[in-house]
């Protein structure tokens, strides 16, 4: 897949506008960042790496591809098409933060495509590259790996930030978005896959689902998603538990009573906010 450049790229270790020069990325400091031939490019900086493979593993990344294009989360992907849609009018920048493989970010480029908006101008970015290999997979769009902590973007520049089950940085949000920009949350309810951690868990830690709006932004509107997953096979239990932190807290006869699951039903609850920047 080609690489789609976009003039709000910039260096991760200066601030510096990224231009496109001869195959990479540069910097008026000559920071130099390669197009990967899978069509993304790597603008993670050592100081913001914490491990040598940082972000969701390669297996977790084929669990969630899996799991995500069998369907169970359209309903979720279809609400934020619903909640986005006003907002994607013209040739706005839509940035999803910790895209993962990019599922959501797919689902909202169909819904406007079929419904005869311009083309969008889309990036989507993880601090995982195996995340961002199969991203790039999907369709030609500004690829990045990246953290949240030192989004490698100008100030300003995001009409749409997408923020799903991820790992937010308010003052790296804020910084990046116009002054009219939202940013939309998407986070896991008190009942959210109730019935899968009562499996996994010797006590279930009742989830705290109080919301705070974050400094710097004001809340335009909240939606509780809510939906009932029946008979999800032993494939589906094992990649969902996978591509959850579940799969890191669950003890060990947790992981045994859930593996030898041969289906299951069990409640989604998402919480969806809305929210723009001050
Ligand atoms: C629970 S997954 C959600 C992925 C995707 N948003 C989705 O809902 O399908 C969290 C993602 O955040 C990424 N991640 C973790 N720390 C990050 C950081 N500091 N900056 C950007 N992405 C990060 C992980 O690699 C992983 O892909
Ligand atoms: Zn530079």
């Amino acid at each position: 897949m080609p690489f789609l450049e976009h003039p709000a790229l910039c260096c991760p270790l200066d601030g510096l506008p990224l231009e496109l020069q001869s195959g990479c990325m540069r910097c008026a400091s000559n920071h130099s960042f390669d197009i990967a031939k899978q069509g993304y490019v790597n603008l993670l900086s050592a100081q913001d790496k914490r491990s040598k493979d940082p972000g969701d593993s390669q297996a977790m990344i084929a669990a969630r591809h899996r799991f995500l294009q069998s369907g169970h989360y359209r309903p979720i992907a279809d609400c934020i098409g619903d909640v986005l849609l006003p907002y994607l009018q013209g040739e706005a920048l839509v940035v999803d933060a910790g895209c993962g493989e990019a599922y959501y970010l797919d689902c909202l480029r169909e819904r406007m495509l079929a419904s005869a908006i311009t083309e969008p101008l889309m990036l989507g970015f993880d601090i995982s590259k195996w995340a961002i290999q199969s991203a790039a997979r999907r369709f030609p769009a500004t690829w990045l790996v990246a953290s949240n902590r030192n989004i490698p973007l100008v100030d300003a520049s995001v009409d749409v930030l997408i923020d799903m089950f991820g790992f937010a940085d308010f003052a790296s949000f804020a910084r990046v978005l116009k002054p009219s920009g939202v940013l939309l949350r998407v986070q896991a309810g008190a009942d959210h896959l109730r019935e899968l951690r009562q499996i996994i868990y010797p006590t279930l830690k009742e989830r705290d689902s109080s919301l705070s709006v974050p400094e710097g932004f004001s809340l335009v509107q909240r939606k509780q998603l809510g939906f009932r997953l029946s008979d999800l096979d032993s494939q589906d239990i094992s990649d969902l538990l996978l591509m959850t932190p579940h799969l890191f807290r669950a003890s060990a006869q947790g992981k045994q009573r859930a593996a030898a699951l041969q289906s299951l039903s069990l409640n989604v609850d998402v919480s969806l906010e809305l929210l723009q920047r001050d």
